[in-house]
């Protein structure tokens, strides 16, 4: 599994060039609180200073910067460009279908509609430390909404327009929101998106709610609940477009945003105001060698840590132009990314390895067509990188130009954690390269051994960051067992990575029962809840499997209870079902029926050797002596031929 290409990217002056990355980590490291400091006051406008940098435990999950400085991040992405920037472009929208108009708001008409829609949000009843859920499209209005929110102090919670009433409903009951922002509709790829539709069965069993504030993005009808309803456009028409920006504590929490975790429900990640925003404005400027002329794109949807980091808090905070895109990769057509990248001058491009698969499969002709002279870097983040696609990246989009910058990080990290820099390092195809300033990852062994040199183990961070998450929304407790409790004095990331000679990490995914599908993380225990909802399952196991495009896909292991017989009606209700629970996304690529699962004598199921069997590995099962009844798996070995 050694590296096979090592680039030098030759001529243009990066910010960062070998010998800089390498001193400023240095100091990073030596002085953490000196680093972390100049950072802060080069990055963010702070109201009141800080007494301490930095003040963490690992032992008690217990993490702390900026102690007692108050800013509001909504003035830092706003008011503080209104002197240069005002006329400067902060948002450049890009409908999903390409011949609606794009949109431009400039940095002035951004701070005014945030302003407006404070003032909306306010009259609603939203105060300090409220939380508002926000279900939207891709659209400007949910970074106006979500930056009103930070106006106000109020927390914002985005869910994802791919899931479902359920998820919805279960996300808004986890952290009480008072409000939700919904539109009538999605457009992604030529298709409606029932968002208001979704939002309304949401509603019945969300008591919190109070009201449903509706964007327009479309012209299709929709139910409307009298009393609960308001129109988004109808109330920032009437509302003031000044609202003072509500002096906040550092870490008084920015918003929450769930994920999947490898059991229960999925988990509220809570981020701070002030170390978060420190941290993703400096890697948003280091990472994407940031220049003031910048048209930065990334692809990601809002309702993902991506949207939140590298399209509202890192970008605006650093007065950047943001291009925001609607759409899907593959519409109209496969060129589709390039025309865009054309028509807008995109010079910095972030997009998930996924997206580069799914165009690699439809030809270079896609590509080729477009011009693409105006990007300079290229990044990829989700998920392991393979070297085919990073090298189509390169040389087929980049034309062997722009570096590709390949960044590991997680929803919990808040940014960018192990990243090459433009530049500043040598890149290997398939290598997250090395850890951003201030970060020391570590690699440990099962017994929680720090390991040396070149290693293959589980990653961990052996210090504090500031983007770092600071709780679980409710469950501190789970917090400190999930991520600390695994290896003492240590943040465990739940993946595993090798380290090679020249200290580079390779991601060699997750170590839990957490699989990475198009880079969205599904819990396997969430799966197996929903299919177990349905009478006919006694039960079901989900691993991950190896697919093509998405990385991983979901397959399931179902056994049917007595009575049940099956079917590919069966298949497909039991899709159904999963799509109802928690959305698309979740949906099992492969259900394969079982007479049994693989269990231990102590009735854990043995998920690795499901995993085994799933992506074709029969000859290398391992021992499976500890089974048991170890006929099971030569069953499921003959009937999943069957089944084909
Ligand atoms: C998991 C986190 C970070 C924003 C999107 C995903 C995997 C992420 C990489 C990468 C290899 C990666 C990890 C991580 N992952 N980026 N560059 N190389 N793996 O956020 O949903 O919280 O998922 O995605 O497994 O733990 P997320």
């Amino acid at each position: 599994m050694e590296e096979k290409t090592v680039y030098n990217m030759p001529g243009y002056s990066w910010n960062i060039n070998e010998k800089k990355y390498q001193d400023f980590y240095r100091q990073s490291i030596k002085d953490s609180d000196l680093f972390w400091e100049t950072q802060a006051k080069q990055l963010v406008q702070w109201k009141k200073s800080w007494t301490k940098v930095q003040n963490w435990d690992f032992y008690t999950g217990t993490i702390r910067w900026y102690e007692e400085a108050t800013l509001n991040v909504s003035e830092n992405c706003l008011d503080r460009h209104l002197q240069k920037r005002a006329d400067k472009i902060a948002i450049i929208w890009e409908p999903d279908n390409p011949d609606e108009p794009t949109r431009i708001i400039r940095y002035a008409e951004l701070h005014r509609q945030v302003c407006k829609c404070a003032s909306v949000l306010s009259d609603l009843g939203v105060r300090k430390g409220d939380r508002v859920c926000i279900y939207l499209p891709m659209i400007p209005e949910a970074a106006v909404c979500m930056l009103a929110c930070a106006r106000i102090g109020a927390i914002h919670s985005v869910v994802f327009g791919g899931f479902s009433p359920e998820s919805l409903a279960g996300r808004i009951n986890d952290s009480k929101s008072k409000i939700l922002i919904t539109a009538d509709q999605g457009l992604r790829g030529g298709r409606y998106i029932p968002l208001k539709a979704n939002a309304d069965k949401a509603c019945h069993q969300t008591p919190s709610i109070e009201k449903v504030l509706v964007v327009q993005r479309g012209k299709q009808d929709i139910n409307w609940v009298a009393g609960r309803d308001v129109w988004y456009h109808e109330q920032m028409e009437k509302a003031s477009d000044m609202y003072d920006a509500v002096e906040m504590d550092a870490e008084d929490p920015l918003f929450i945003l769930y994920t999947s975790g490898s059991t229960g429900k999925p988990k509220g990640i809570v981020h701070s105001s002030g170390g978060y925003l420190v941290y993703t404005a400096c890697t948003f400027k280091y990472v994407f060698d940031y220049r003031e002329d910048d048209v930065y794109w990334c692809t990601a949807d809002v309702g993902w840590i991506t949207g939140h980091s590298y399209i509202v808090y890192g970008p605006l905070s650093t007065g950047a132009t943001v291009l925001m895109f609607e759409g899907v990769p593959t519409y109209p057509d496969a060129s589709r990314f390039w025309h865009v990248v054309d028509k807008h001058r995109v010079s910095v491009f972030y997009t998930a390895p996924t997206a580069i698969r799914a165009l690699i499969a439809r030809g270079n002709e896609f590509v080729t067509c477009t011009d693409r002279s105006s990007l300079r870097v290229l990044g990829t983040v989700g998920e392991p990188i393979n070297p085919e696609a990073w090298e189509w990246y390169y040389r087929i989009v980049g034309k062997q130009r722009c570096p590709v910058i390949d960044t590991w990080w997680q929803t919990e990290t808040g940014g960018i954690m192990i990243t090459s820099l433009p530049g500043a390092m040598n890149m290997k195809p398939g290598s997250a390269s090395l850890p951003f300033f201030g970060n020391v990852p570590a690699i440990v062994d099962d017994k929680g051994n720090v390991l040396q040199g070149e290693a293959n183990g589980n990653l961990v961070l052996t210090r504090s960051w500031p983007g770092q998450m600071r709780s679980i929304y409710g469950d501190h407790e789970r917090y400190v067992k999930m991520y600390f409790s695994t290896y003492p004095g240590n943040y465990f990331t739940g993946d595993g990575a090798r380290r090679d000679k020249d200290g580079f990490y390779w991601i060699t995914g997750r170590v839990d029962d957490v699989i990475n599908v198009s880079g969205h993380r599904i819990g396997t225990a969430e799966v197996e809840s929903a299919l177990v909802l349905h009478e006919s399952v006694a039960e079901a196991a989900v691993v991950g499997c190896p697919h093509e495009i998405k990385g991983q896909g979901i397959y399931a292991y179902v056994t049917l209870c007595d009575g049940y017989e099956p079917s590919d009606e069966l298949q497909q209700t039991l899709r159904g079902v999963v799509r109802k629970e928690i959305g698309g996304l979740a949906v099992p690529d492969v259900i394969q029926w079982a007479n049994a699962l693989p269990k231990t004598r102590s009735g854990k199921i043995m998920r690795r050797i499901l995993r085994k069997i799933a992506a074709n590995e029969v000859e290398s099962l391992g021992d499976i002596s500890t089974l048991a009844d170890s006929t099971v798996v030569e069953k499921l070995i003959i009937q999943k031929k069957q089944q084909k």
